[in-house]
């Protein structure tokens, strides 16, 4: 079990920061909806973190790493993907920074860079994992030229630390007509695998057949089941017997409270079955 560590950035609000503006990259509003108690509220202008701020930053990751290995944890991951703080810095419309931090791939990438040597300060690279992928959202993250040249050096770099995984997300938005439309389904893990020798895995839409296919077929190492988890606790058992699925009730998720978490059935089959199955069993 490996925790995940991640910052909101500017997809935070002024409501969960006490009144005060969130903090990014740089004073771009990403466009997004956050997660208030109060319900989804539209982002807001963000306030530049100074380099100062920067550096305290990566050192928060590394100080919450260690608090997950201390509670118990295999290892962490840390989340560079999505619409968050990393991702922030990452993206040339979301970074307008002239300083270390913006500009060329190197200087977008090196928040990223500070996070991952400062967590590896604290825990050994082969329990620190990172999930990231070109993700093509709506607001200030659409895909633009430079989404997939960050992506391409930001893994090529990863490699480098021999960290324990790196889970990549196929794509969860249509790719078609964009500069990442050779990435659509199965073409984010065939473009990828060959810039990461580590342990890849794969996510987003997996089922048993295409997470099979993808292994044997040397895409990926491992598959990663986010909705299907939720929804399915027995989700090996029910591959193993071909079960039905279980699919996630949406009224429930997102900070919604546990029901809907924890409280999914496992599968029951059908009486008779279940009677041929103790009559074999005894
Ligand atoms: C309710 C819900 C909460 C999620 N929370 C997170 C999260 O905290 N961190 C994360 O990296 N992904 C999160 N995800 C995304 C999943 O980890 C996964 O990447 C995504 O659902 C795609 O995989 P799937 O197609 O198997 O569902 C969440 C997904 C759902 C449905």
């Amino acid at each position: 079990m490996i925790a995940q560590l991640w910052h909101l950035g500017a997809i935070s609000h002024p409501e969960l920061r006490d009144g005060a503006q969130p903090v990014s990259a740089s004073n771009v509003n990403p466009g997004q909806l956050s997660f208030t108690r109060a319900g989804r509220k539209p982002t807001v202008t963000p306030r530049p973190l100074t380099k100062q701020e920067i550096r305290v930053t990566a050192a928060d990751f590394a100080r919450a790493a260690r608090n997950a290995m201390e509670a118990g944890f295999d290892g962490v991951q840390i989340l560079a993907n999505y619409l968050y703080l990393i991702s922030q810095f990452l993206n040339a419309a979301t970074n307008l920074r002239e300083d270390e931090y913006g500009g060329s791939l190197e200087n977008r990438t090196r928040f990223l860079f500070e996070v991952v040597e400062s967590v590896l300060c604290e825990v050994d690279a082969q329990h620190v994992g990172v999930k990231i992928s070109p993700m093509h959202e709506g607001g200030a993250f659409r895909a633009n030229d430079e989404t997939l040249p960050v992506t391409e050096y930001a893994i090529q770099k990863l490699d480098t630390y021999k960290l324990s995984h790196l889970l990549l997300m196929g794509n969860t938005t249509d790719f078609s007509g964009t500069p990442l439309e050779k990435l659509t389904g199965d073409g984010m893990f065939q473009h990828f695998r060959p810039l990461f020798s580590g342990t890849l895995i794969a996510n987003v839409k997996m089922d048993r057949d295409r997470g099979n296919r993808l292994i044997a077929e040397g895409w990926a190492d491992l598959v990663a089941f986010g909705r299907l988890y939720i929804a399915n606790p027995d989700l090996v058992q029910r591959f193993a017997e071909n079960a039905p699925l279980a699919e996630v009730d949406w009224e429930t998720v997102y900070a919604s409270g546990p029901h809907g978490y924890s409280d999914y059935p496992t599968y029951q089959p059908l009486k008779d079955n279940l009677n041929l199955y103790t009559v074999e069993k005894s």
